[in-house]
């Protein structure tokens, strides 16, 4: 095991200027090719095969012993090491020539379970798709003989799950929790000159998530060649200890690893740029020159320096200003490694009185907790799709994300640093005591110090992380041993990361009062907004966060009567039919609550630092209220719907239950806006004028009958025109959120709500009576993509009226078809209880609405078009470029 020694060394401070820059360009043309640090994608041309039957009868635990990384400063127990035996199970496969011609060829990242297909007998919490298993990957490689003398490592950004590598047949290491990123050192097993093989097995337990996990190598991997004195693996450090209107202080730290069998004396430079908001570097503004210092065979050391940035760019949510340090390692003037790592500038605070502060200014977090699937895309990572679902989010207003409950994809980070978003990193959904018979919980007593430190040098740097949360919701909290946990992981956390608080998600009433919550730099309560006050009487020198808020269900478009009055839970079945779950908002399980009341309870207790709502967008598994796979509900809208689903209770005593998704998100699983994101937007973005009316305007059967209607505004008061007729003004009272009109009569035509702020006209929505489905709309989120086989562009399918608008409850099947440099990648509706398989190139509208996510070929420039078919609408089709 490598130890760390600290060095300070005397600080170095450079003025920023043109002389500094030239320099700074004479040493980068000094680097020779084979010493020039390379960090290559290792997505492209893998071979995969997978055998469908799980392996049922692997014991889990028994993985245990092999699997554990030789030393690594990831880990502080030395009696962590590899030993030679090998894994169980068959690794003929893993061998040099072993014939893989017939295994299918793929790119990453790769998720084997999205592609399905759903079953009805598969568990509906983990979205009734087949994500277990064993599976292989394999990748042939050439390494150039010029490769001889460096050091060769794979970095894996995430693999699902218990992954082990092979080079050339051996056994080279590998990371069971799936959603860490992890390096392996190729070095020893690769042959330079020739050819080499990596060969990955992944294993998937089965009851070892609450949701869908997905399954493959799902994230990025990349091939890093350095010299063998090169920056440790994520072993860079920036802090920016002062900050003030004129100058900051920026700190870092580097860990330099000589594994070379001699000492070696080595220097270290760093330089500071701004960065544009593309990510291109703009003007040096900042430069230190550290003194030689020696490092002996073998092992690692850490310098340290600091530099002033004079008039610094803070790191704002509105104009989020990054800069990049760039570090050179030097051998006898020659630079053997380059390492950049972008970081901000920026205060962030959780304070006991005011909640949470950035660069001195309150900011009150509008949060969303995110699963890490990206709906049809699966797990596979897609930085556009995770763009895109920033972007609709911060359209609502959010402002903070809480990866739940895992450490999330690099990419989400970097978007989040670019794009202005808060984030609470996590790092598990349990410890010691387990949720689920194959969970965390297994793995907890010999990884957790590796998972935890990985996930905490690998995004420390980010501007954008803002808490630490060592887990969610975990059984220990109430366990007598659960405070000394909390504490491990505290300093766990605050060795690799001593600038920002530790919290978790805690839904325990009692373990915010039992001394659980002083192990916790802030606290994260899951909720309980009732007890907020009562918190704070009790707990007066800790910070509190709503970490998971509301947890409201609802399916788009979908509209039950009668209305419940009130706040309804549980028992409502008003809110529930055809295992969908009514839009009115009104419905949430026997813990959770409407975002009405966090909204209120928040403002009366303003030291709350804000909310995480459960969640952003539908995400796989965990269909709640649905997720029992049997029913015996016969609460279907449609008569032959109901008549079916008779036949099956009689028959097997219980109705097979299709909902495979949730129905927790602001937007449904496609992306597209459910009601409730007008309900958050109107509260989250009071200045924006915006009005939005619910239900839709088509109830052919409710001529004569109560049909509410709900307005959202951020105006505070609104009045109703039916056909042109005022139905009324309301004002919001005090904690009122919603404007409900709860005794309309319906009659076709049109709906129209002019609503008002502070005296004044504010902003106006309408809701019409559509004819039939006439013909399709189709529009892309963006027309114009990049041509490199990784971009995308969403478009939507609308099902309109002859008028163009949007038929609210049509269920057309659309079918679709692509020419050019282009092809569909998933198909998706919103709709919770669809089998219809995410890869196929029809779909059904889902309450007037389709999506087809069309994604570019890698160097094929041109013009694609999609086409959108239904029977008795015609075709429509879109246009879109693909750009080199
Ligand atoms: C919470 C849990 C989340 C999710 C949510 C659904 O208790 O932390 O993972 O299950 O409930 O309401």
């Amino acid at each position: 095991m490598k130890i760390i020694f600290r060095i300070n060394q005397n600080i170095t401070v450079t003025k920023a200027g043109t002389l500094s820059l030239f320099l700074w360009l004479l040493v980068c043309s000094s680097i020779s090719a084979a010493t020039t640090p390379e960090r290559i994608s290792f997505n492209a041309g893998w071979r995969f095969t997978k055998d469908n039957a799980p392996d049922t009868n692997l014991n889990y635990s028994a993985l245990r012993p092999w699997i554990l990384p030789t030393g690594n400063s990831l880990s502080t127990n030395p009696a962590q090491s590899r030993p030679d035996t090998e894994p169980v199970g068959d690794t003929a496969c893993a061998q040099l020539d072993f014939n893989d011609g017939q295994w299918r060829l793929l790119n990453l990242p790769h998720d084997w379970g999205i592609e399905g297909p759903f079953k009805q007998e598969y568990p509906g919490n983990t979205g009734k798709l087949p994500w277990w298993g064993v599976a292989w990957y394999r990748k042939h490689l050439e390494i150039p003989a010029t490769d001889v003398g460096r050091k060769l490592f794979l970095d894996v950004d995430g693999a699902m799950s218990y992954a082990s590598v092979w080079v050339n047949g051996k056994l080279a290491g590998g990371w069971p929790y799936g959603y860490s990123s992890w390096r392996v050192d190729l070095t020893p097993f690769v042959k330079c000159g020739g050819d080499n093989v990596i060969a990955i097995r992944l294993d998937n337990p089965t009851e070892s998530s609450r949701w869908y996990p997905g399954g493959g190598i799902y994230r990025n991997v990349w091939l890093v060649k350095t010299a063998p004195v090169h920056v440790a693996h994520w072993g860079t450090a920036v802090t920016t200890p002062e900050i003030h209107e004129r100058s900051a202080t920026v700190q870092i730290q580097v860990d330099v690893d000589n594994e070379t069998d001699a000492a070696v004396t080595v220097s270290v430079k760093n330089k500071i740029f701004e960065l544009n908001a593309d990510g291109t570097r703009s003007q040096l503004v900042a430069a230190l020159v550290g003194t030689s210092f020696k490092i002996t065979a073998n092992q690692s050391e850490r310098t340290s320096g600091q530099m002033i940035i004079t008039s610094p760019k803070l790191w704002w949510l509105e104009k989020p200003q990054r800069y990049v340090a760039v570090t050179t390692v030097e051998q006898s003037g020659i630079v053997v490694d380059i390492c950049e790592t972008p970081f901000g500038i920026r205060k962030s605070e959780f304070t006991v009185a005011n909640g949470f502060f950035l660069n001195g200014r309150q900011l009150k977090l509008n949060g969303v907790c995110e699963h890490h699937d990206l709906g049809a895309l699966g797990a596979a990572i897609n930085a556009r799709a995770l763009e895109r679902k920033l972007e609709i989010l911060r359209e609502c207003g959010v402002n903070a994300i809480r990866t739940s409950h895992n450490p999330p994809a690099p990419e989400l980070l970097d978007l989040c640093d670019r794009m202005g978003f808060v984030v609470m990193d996590e790092a598990f959904d349990c410890w010691v005591s387990g949720k689920n018979a194959n969970d965390y919980h297994i793995l907890y007593s010999d990884w957790h110090e590796q998972d935890l430190r990985a996930l905490v040098r690998r995004d420390r740097n980010h501007p954008s992380v803002i808490l630490w949360s060592s887990g969610n919701e975990v059984p220990d909290s109430n366990k007598p041993g659960g405070p000394a946990l909390a504490e491990a992981h505290r300093n766990i956390i605050r060795a690799e990361d001593p600038t920002r608080p530790v919290t978790a998600g805690v839904n325990s009433y009692k373990a915010a009062f039992s001394g659980f919550q002083n192990h916790f730099d802030v606290f994260g309560w899951n909720y309980k907004p009732d007890y907020y006050t009562k918190f704070r009487g009790s707990n007066d020198t800790l910070p509190l966060v709503g970490s998971e808020t509301s947890s409201t269900v609802s399916s788009r478009g979908e509209y039950f009567f009668p209305v419940p009055q009130g706040h309804v839970s549980k028992n409502n079945q008003e809110a529930l039919a055809d295992f969908q779950v009514s839009s009115y908002d009104v419905h949430f399980p026997s813990w959770a609550s409407l975002p009405d009341t966090e909204f209120s309870r928040q403002e009366s207790n303003s030291f709350v630092a804000g909310e995480f709502v459960w969640t952003g967008f539908d995400y796989l598994g965990e269909p709640t209220p649905y997720n029992a796979d049997r029913s015996n509900l016969l609460n279907y809208s449609n008569p032959a719907d109901r008549e079916k689903a008779k036949q099956e209770l009689d028959a097997l005593g219980k109705i097979r239950v299709p909902a495979r998704s949730s129905y927790f998100g602001i937007m449904d699983l496609a992306g597209f806006k459910k009601d409730r994101f007008f309900l958050y937007q109107s509260h989250w973005r009071p200045d924006f004028p915006m009005a939005h009316i619910l239900p839709h305007w088509n109830w052919p059967e409710r001529v004569g009958l109560v049909t509410p209607v709900f307005v959202y505004t951020s105006g505070d008061s609104a009045e109703l025109f039916l056909n042109g007729k005022s139905i009324g003004k309301k004002t919001k009272a005090a904690n009122e959120y919603r404007l409900r009109w709860d005794d309309i009569i319906y009659q076709p035509g049109e709906l129209k709500v002019v609503t008002y702020k502070n005296g004044k006209r504010w902003a106006t929505d309408t809701q019409k009576t559509t004819g039939a489905p006439a013909k399709l709309q189709l529009s892309a989120d963006r027309q114009k993509i990049a041509a490199d086989g990784t971009d995308l562009s969403f478009i939507s399918v609308a099902v309109t009226d002859k008028n163009g608008l949007q038929v609210p409850r049509s269920k057309n099947q659309i079918q679709f078809e692509i020419e050019g440099p282009g092809e569909i990648v998933a198909t998706d509706n919103g709709d919770a209880t669809s089998f219809e398989s995410f890869q196929a190139p029809e779909r059904s509208a889902y309450n007037g609405l389709a999506l087809a996510i069309v994604r570019s070929k890698s160097g094929q420039p041109g013009t694609i078009t999609l086409k959108a078919v239904s029977p008795g609408l015609g075709a429509a089709t879109i246009k879109l470029k693909a750009k080199l």
